[in-house]
């Protein structure tokens, strides 16, 4: 057996066959993987080293087979009968997820939304780092939050192509959002994180996230609705 590292997912190869490179991950897998690595951090966290799939099922509610097969895809991380070391599947995972490097980001518009991304801490532990802001309000200029400077949009592509950004989180109004991204697209970016309400397409050099907290919401919403209509059902 012939040991390294693939250059790509950190994982080491297998007599130098990578096989994370080898395959295609289905996005529905990749959608997986930050819940698996959040129950993961807490196990680890509460001291637990070693846990079966049986038992990670349990947790988290998903069948054990779901589990293999979503591991295998990376060459399964557990010995037959062993379980899975827990710290070992931890740190695996967020080397996947590319969460074993830091990503700076800037954020463009910095309003509500905006403001609660940037002093939400927990993002900066998980290696996402706010490194600057951008408005097109004059009144925030010089302004600091969360201990990052807010400058003029004017200067957004300048500042990322000089300070290595790799995410730009937009908070700012749909009317302005295509045309704010289109404009990162001669930049060297590698990925937008997208809050405003309205999905973007951008050439594929360009990872798109598109968050929308309102279809959670409408989806909780289905949920209560077809719960009391069940319930009327059953009185
Ligand atoms: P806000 O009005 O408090 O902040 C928007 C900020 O963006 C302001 O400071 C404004 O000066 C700035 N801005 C406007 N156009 C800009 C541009 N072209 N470049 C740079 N800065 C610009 O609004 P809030 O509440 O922070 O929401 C921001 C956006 O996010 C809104 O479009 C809202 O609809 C959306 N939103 C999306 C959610 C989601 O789940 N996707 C949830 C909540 C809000």
């Amino acid at each position: 057996m012939t040991w390294g590292v693939c250059t790509k997912c950190f994982r080491h190869l297998h007599n130098m066959r990578c096989l994370v490179e080898e395959k295609e991950i289905s996005q529905a897998v990749i959608g997986r993987l930050p819940r698996y690595y959040r129950y993961l951090k807490d196990l680890k966290d509460s001291g637990k080293e070693r846990i079966s799939s049986q038992e990670l099922s349990r947790i988290m509610k998903v069948t054990a087979s779901q589990i293999r097969q979503d591991f295998n895809n990376f060459g399964g991380f557990g010995q037959q009968g062993y379980g899975y070391n827990t710290n070992y599947l931890y740190e695996e995972i967020g080397k996947i997820l590319g969460l074993d490097h830091v990503h700076n980001m800037v954020l463009v518009g910095a309003g509500n939304l905006g403001q609660a991304l940037v002093k939400y801490l927990k993002f900066k532990k998980s290696g996402f780092n706010f490194i600057c802001a951008f408005d097109i309000n004059p009144q925030l200029y010089g302004q600091t939050i969360g201990g990052i400077p807010i400058r003029p949009l004017q200067e957004l592509k300048d500042y990322v192509d000089a300070n290595d950004v790799d995410i730009v989180v937009l908070t700012i109004p749909k009317s302005d959002a295509r045309e704010v991204a289109h404009s990162l697209t001669r930049t060297n970016i590698k990925a937008i994180w997208n809050f405003a309400h309205i999905d973007l397409e951008l050439p594929a050099s360009i990872q798109v996230e598109n968050v929308h907290l309102q279809d959670s919401l409408m989806k909780l919403s289905y949920n209560i609705h077809r719960n009391s209509i069940s319930q009327d059902v059953d009185q």
